[in-house]
């Protein structure tokens, strides 16, 4: 398997399944070592602090068994800094590595898992790895491709945001639409007032109510929905990102996307640009007199122009579709028997992904904001051009 390291100059690598340690029994080491998730974040500047309660506050938000709209699965969460970090809880410059041990591990779940370990759940991530691992996939949970794996890169997360905090970038993310009932919309300052106010996370009190009570009654139908995250990324200096291959909108797509369940994402005015004329939009540019600098009248390039950050707000979208377990039998193929059969209801899900997944949106906005300002400051480090076009 490949691909579990993100990041160039500030990387995290990420191992760990949805049930790893729950086949070993008895061993001689303390239960929270059997299995879990590990996180291993290279690139962390000497004298940052770093406490565990500081990644714990990020994996709290994403912790399910929380809410009615989460999995009742009831895992802690729970992280152990191991290395990395002084007894003044500041960083060594070290990698920093982290642990968080799965507890929620009961036989009964992972003989459910058993039983039905050779039919492919519609909507997951099964066929491609039967495909891929054969007869070796992981089958139990989903493995690597459970939402589970998201905890190990909201860890990474939090120490790119204990960083970016201190250059004053902030990175929040929230929900703007769930199963069609729409928020209406918000400012960074509106969104940051109203952040985490109810258990969906839409600024907007009397959408987020509605979209509970919706959630609420699809979840008694056995069924889950979908919905809209949205982030804006405040504080970025202009000139992040480069203008080929890694242009910072490539870099947060591939960072978001990366992500399960996430199916569509947009910048700025996003998809309704194909609807304007070129003059709606261009954000027209003008000289703040207060700052000296240049600003953008509107912002519909969502804080991006040729791959590179103009030094307003960058907005995104996420489409995330609804979760694909449900309570309700549907046709599908047992591929060691070959043959159709009807999948069983699953009970343990999420109604809604939208309460969990905005925390793992901005770990992983986080970690490419701040590699591309490593990128960005070791460019400027040695290039000769004048320092008046510089934001950092
Ligand atoms: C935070 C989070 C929690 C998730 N929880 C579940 C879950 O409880 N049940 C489920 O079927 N899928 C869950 N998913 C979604 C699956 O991981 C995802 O749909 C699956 O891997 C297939 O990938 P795809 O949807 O990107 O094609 C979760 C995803 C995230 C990000």
């Amino acid at each position: 398997m490949f691909g579990n390291t993100f990041g160039r100059l500030f990387r995290i690598t990420c191992c760990g399944e949805s049930y790893s340690g729950g086949f070993r029994k008895n061993l001689p080491i303390p239960e929270q070592l059997y299995g879990g998730l590990m996180t291993i974040v290279d690139g962390v500047p000497a004298g940052i602090k770093i406490t565990a309660e500081m990644v714990q506050a990020e994996l709290n938000k994403r912790r399910p068994g929380q809410t009615p709209l989460d999995s009742p699965r009831k895992e802690k969460d729970l992280v152990y800094i191991f290395s990395g970090v002084m007894e003044n809880d500041l960083s060594t410059g070290a990698p920093i590595g982290m642990i968080i041990p799965n507890v929620d591990i009961q036989d009964e779940h992972i003989q459910q898992y058993r039983d039905y370990k050779d039919e492919v759940r519609p909507g997951h991530a099964e066929y491609g790895f039967f495909k891929k691992y054969g007869e070796f996939a992981d089958w139990v949970g989903a493995g690597r491709a459970s939402g589970r794996e998201t905890a190990s890169r909201v860890a990474g997360g939090a120490i790119a945001k204990a960083v970016l905090n201190k250059m004053g970038i902030d990175i929040v993310a929230y929900t703007i639409e769930s199963h069609g009932i729409k928020a209406n919309p918000v400012t960074y300052e509106q969104a940051r007032a109203n952040y985490r106010k109810n258990e969906i996370n839409c600024p907007d009190l009397d959408a987020a109510e509605k979209m509970i009570a919706d959630v609420l009654k699809i979840k008694d139908m056995g069924e889950t929905s979908g919905g809209v995250t949205e982030v804006i990324i405040k504080g970025v200096p202009a000139g992040l990102g480069e203008p080929v291959f890694d242009k910072i909108n490539a870099l947060l797509a591939h960072a978001i996307c990366s992500i399960g369940a996430i199916k569509g994402i947009e910048f700025g005015a996003g998809f309704e640009h194909a609807r304007m004329l070129g003059s709606e939009s261009n954000d027209e540019t003008y000289l703040d007199k207060a700052t000296g600098r240049i600003r953008f009248k509107t912002n519909n390039s969502g804080g991006i122009l040729g791959g590179i950050s103009n030094g307003e707000e960058i907005r995104i979208r996420c489409a995330v579709k609804p979760t694909p377990t449900i309570s309700i039998t549907q046709d599908t193929v047992n591929v060691a028997e070959m043959k159709d059969v009807k999948l069983q209801p699953i009970t343990r899900r999420d109604p809604t992904l939208l309460s969990r997944i905005y925390p793992v949106v901005e770990a992983m906005c986080c970690c490419t904001i701040l590699d591309a300002v490593f990128m960005a400051e070791a460019y400027w480090k040695v290039s000769k051009i004048d320092k008046k076009w510089l934001d950092i």
